[in-house]
This record gives structure tokens, C-alpha cells and sequence, in this order.
């Protein structure tokens, strides 16, 4: 099965880099600390942070990138290299860097994958870890289409007060923290507090972790798809229109410190 993060449109929409997430790697780029000289980041995408970084990182940093997905890998941002492989394959040997980065990626894992991949940060690092993960996030339930499975649309199995990272890495202390915001709409904030259930072909596209179905996809094939899809943009360019904006804080970067 092809998953959400194989898909080439995935990485093409994500090419086209939005204000948020260029002001997210900017932001991640900012914390790292001026004695850093070489750093790994795990599950880079499209290498977007890198990018960021080395369009702003004046002085020497040796970079490098690890990824699954062929197809980020495919649509890279950056120069540096980056290999391509599974966290739970990942063998970094007696390799050590000053810093270890991994964005947007621990909310996705199961927990032993979660607590194998921090496993093997901690060894890799020879000072920091740098991670930005969703901060108290209230997930969203969508109902797909095709088999019925109920699931977060951005996939994450979990979210994260402070103390849920302080308890994961118990040998390092928080030495800087900055939290994001971002526009959240009033019906969003609805759906999320009173877990209201959606049908996963309202929206952006969004793949099933299930059964791969595409909820896009499966609108562009059908012809009532067709019809529901042009109600779908109708409704949503209306809904942009009349509904208020609220700025909500979304996730947490914490630059951790061997103690
Ligand atoms: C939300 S994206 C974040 C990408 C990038 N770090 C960023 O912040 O833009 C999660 C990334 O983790 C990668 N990923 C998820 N599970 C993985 C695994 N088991 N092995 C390697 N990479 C994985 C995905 O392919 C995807 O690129
Ligand atoms: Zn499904």
C-alpha cells in the first residue's frame, strides 16, 4: 500500500512552500546553537528545514538528510544529500554529530518505533537534539470514504505537553523552547473540541493509513464525485470567506541539551 507520504502530489504541494512552514524551518533554523558544526535531521521530507538552514547558516555546517520516501527525496529542496531509508533500519554505527533534528516526525510513529527512533537519537548526538512535535494538540477524527477507517488527517498518533518530552529524554534538559501559532477557523475549532466526526472527501486530500484510498482521488474518479467535488469548493471558498480566524498555538520545537 502507497502511504501518505509516498504520494508524489504530497511533495508537490509541499514544493510550493507556504508562509507557515517557511516561517516554522526559519524558526527551527534560528535555535540551533553557533558551536553546532555537523547535524543529521531524521525523516527530512523534501528537505525543506535544510534548505532553510543553508540559506542561513552563514558558517560551515556538514549536512545530511534521512528519509523513507523515495518521492521527497525525489522533489528536494535542498543540496544536501540525503540517504534514503526506514527509521527502524536506522544505523548511524559509532557515528556521532553535535546536533540530531527530527521535525514533525515522532508524532507519526508507534510508540515502539517512537521510543526506538529516540534510542538511537540519543546515541548519534554529541550535545543537542532538536525536535518540533504538535503541542497539546486535540486531534481530529475523518471517517474515509472507501473503508471506513477513522483517523487523524495529518496522521498523528499523539501529541505533547513539555513533561511528555522531558520524561522521553530523561539526560537532557530544555534549553530553549518556542512555541508556534497559526490561524485555526471557528469550525475547525469546533470539530476539534467536541471531536466531531468528518467525512475525510471534505477538505484537503487525505489518505487513508488503512486502505491507501486517496479521498481525492476517489472524488476526481467518480462523476458524483465530480458533483461533490465542486459543492466541496463552493462550500469551503464560503466558509473561507464568512468565518472567523482565531490564532491558536500548534506545536513546540525544544532544543535539548545533554545534561
Ligand atoms: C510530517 S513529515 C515531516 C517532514 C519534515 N521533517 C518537515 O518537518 O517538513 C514526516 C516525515 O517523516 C517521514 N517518516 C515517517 N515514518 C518514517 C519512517 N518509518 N522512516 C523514515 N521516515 C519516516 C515521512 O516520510 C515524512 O517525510
Ligand atoms: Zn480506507
Amino acid at each position: 500500500m502507497k502511504g501518505y507520504y509516498e504520494f508524489e502530489t504530497h511533495w508537490k504541494i509541499a514544493a510550493d512552500i507556504s508562509s507557515y512552514e517557511l516561517a516554522r524551518y526559519k524558526s527551527g533554523a534560528d535555535l540551533i546553537p553557533d558551536d553546532v558544526v555537523s547535524l543529521v535531521d531524521i525523516g527530512c521530507g523534501n528537505g525543506g528545514f535544510l534548505a532553510s538552514i543553508e540559506r542561513q547558516i552563514g558558517r560551515d555546517i556538514k549536512l545530511q538528510g534521512f528519509e523513507r520516501s523515495a518521492s521527497a527525496i525525489s522533489n528536494k529542496l535542498c543540496k544536501t544529500e540525503i540517504v534514503k531509508g526506514d527509521i527502524d533500519r536506522l544505523d548511524f554505527g559509532n557515528q556521532k554529530v553535535d546536533l540530531v533534528s527530527c521535525l514533525a516526525v515522532l508524532e507519526h510513529l508507534p510508540e515502539a518505533l517512537e521510543a526506538s527512533l529516540i534510542g538511537k537519537m540519543i546515541d548519534l548526538t554529541s550535545k543537542y537534539i532538536l525536535i518540533d512535535v504538535p503541542y497539546k494538540e486535540r486531534r481530529v477524527r475523518v471517517a474515509c470514504p472507501s473503508c471506513g477507517c477513522r483517523f487523524d488527517p495529518h496522521l498523528h498518533l499523539r501529541s505533547y505537553a513539555i513533561s511528555d518530552i522531558e520524561k522521553r529524554f530523561p539526560a537532557f534538559k530544555v534549553k530553549k523552547k518556542l512555541v508556534l501559532s497559526g490561524p485555526e477557523s471557528l469550525l475547525t475549532i469546533l470539530i476539534r473540541f467536541f471531536r466531531i466526526e468528518v467525512s475525510a472527501s471534505l477538505g484537503g486530500p487525505k489518505i487513508c493509513p488503512q486502505c491507501g484510498t486517496n479521498s481525492k482521488e476517489v472524488l476526481d474518479s467518480a462523476e458524483v464525485g465530480n458533483r461533490g467535488e465542486r459543492y466541496d469548493a463552493r462550500l469551503k471558498s464560503l466558509l473561507k470567506k464568512i468565518q472567523p480566524k482565531f490564532i491558536l498555538k500548534r506545536e513546540v520545537f525544544l532544543l535539548l541539551e545533554k545534561i
